[in-house]
C-alpha cells in the first residue's frame, strides 16, 4: 500500500519548504496506527520458548532507552516552530511513550524482572533529539533486518513476533521523520549557521559511531561483558543466536532488503537515510559470505 498525500502534487519537493514541511507532517500523522499495549492478548510460550525471551539480554536496558527517547522526543515539540511538524513531534513521542509501555507489559506478562527508570528529563532539547534521533537511524536499520530472521527462522512463534509489527513499522516512520526533519531544520537556517549544524551532526553521528564500536569492541573479549550496553551488543550479536546459518552476510542483506521494503511504502519525495545503508552496502560487498 502506498501512502501519498493526494493534494500536494509537485513530483520534487525542496527541503525545508512549506510543502516539504507539510508532506512530511501529513506523512506522520497520517500513518499513525491505533493500538493499545495494555490490550494486547500474549500468546502462551512452551518452556523452550518462554526461557528465549526471558535470557534475551536487553530488556532493561530496552526500557531505559524507551524511558530516554520517549522523554527525548516529547519534549523535541517544544523547539520546532511549524504547528503540523510540531504536532508530529508530539504524536512521535508518544508512539515512544507506548514502546515503554508495551515493554513494561510483554515483561509483566511472561514475569520477566525489570526495574522501571525514574523518568528522564532531557537538557539540551535540540542536541538530545539529534543524539536520539541519529541512535535510532542505526538501531533501527538492525532492527529491521534482526526481525526479519526471527519471523523467517521461526525463533520465537508467529503470535508474538506479528505483536512487534507495528513497533517495527514505528521505527521505520520515526528515522523517515527524522532525517527529513533535519534536512527541513538545517535548510530553515541562515547559510552562515548552516556549517555549524552539519557539524553538530557529525559530532553527534560519530559519538553513536564510538559507542557502538565500544560495544563491538568489548564484546570481542566476550560476550555480555558489559551490561550497560546489552541492547546494543544484542543488535550486532542477535544474528548468531538466530541460528547456525545466519552470517554476518546474510545479516547485512537481511538488512537492506527489509530496509529498501519497509522505506518503499511511502512518499518517494521523502529524503530517506542514507548513511547506515550506505556503510552496510559497501560492508556487504567487502565481505566474503562465509562470515
Ligand atoms: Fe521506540
Ligand atoms: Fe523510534
Amino acid at each position: 500500500m502506498s501512502v501519498i498525500p493526494a493534494d500536494i502534487e509537485s513530483s520534487t519537493v525542496r527541503p525545508g519548504s512549506a510543502g516539504h514541511r507539510r508532506l512530511l507532517a501529513r506523512f506522520f500523522l497520517d500513518t499513525h496506527v491505533e493500538y493499545v499495549p495494555e490490550r494486547i492478548a500474549w500468546p502462551a510460550l512452551t518452556e523452550a520458548e518462554l526461557a528465549r525471551l526471558t535470557g534475551l539480554p536487553f530488556w532493561q536496558e530496552a526500557v531505559s532507552t524507551e524511558n530516554v527517547t520517549s522523554n527525548t522526543v516529547a519534549a523535541a515539540a517544544d523547539i520546532e516552530p511549524d504547528p503540523q511538524v510540531r504536532a508530529a513531534i508530539a504524536l512521535q513521542g508518544l508512539e515512544e511513550q507506548r514502546h515503554a509501555r508495551l515493554l513494561t507489559a510483554l515483561t509483566a506478562h511472561y514475569g520477566i524482572p525489570i526495574e522501571q527508570p525514574p523518568r528522564f528529563a532531557p537538557r539540551a532539547l535540540e542536541d538530545d533529539f539529534l543524539f536520539a534521533g541519529f541512535g535510532e537511524c542505526f538501531d533501527s536499520f538492525f532492527a529491521f533486518g534482526l526481525f526479519a530472521l526471527a519471523r523467517e527462522s521461526g525463533y520465537f512463534p508467529a503470535g508474538l513476533v506479528s505483536i512487534f509489527e507495528p513497533v517495527m513499522e514505528e521505527e521505520v516512520r520515526h528515522i523517515l521523520f527524522f532525517v527529513n526533519w533535519v534536512a527541513c531544520r538545517r535548510s530553515r537556517l541562515p547559510w552562515w549557521k548552516r556549517p555549524a549544524f552539519r557539524a553538530r551532526c557529525a559530532r553527534i553521528i560519530l559519538k553513536q559511531v564510538a559507542s557502538r564500536v565500544k560495544t563491538a569492541r568489548a564484546l570481542g573479549k566476550g560476550p555480555r561483558q558489559e551490561p550497560a550496553h546489552s541492547a546494543e551488543n544484542f543488535t550486532l550479536t542477535a544474528h548468531q543466536e538466530l541460528g547456525a546459518g545466519v552470517t554476518l552476510h546474510r545479516l547485512l542483506q537481511t538488512c537492506l532488503r527489509e530496509n529498501d521494503r519497509r522505506m518503499a511504502r511511502y512518499d518517494a519525495r521523502l529524503q530517506r537515510p542514507r548513511l547506515v545503508p550506505g556503510i552496510a552496502r559497501v560492508l556487504y560487498r567487502l565481505l566474503p559470505a562465509g562470515i
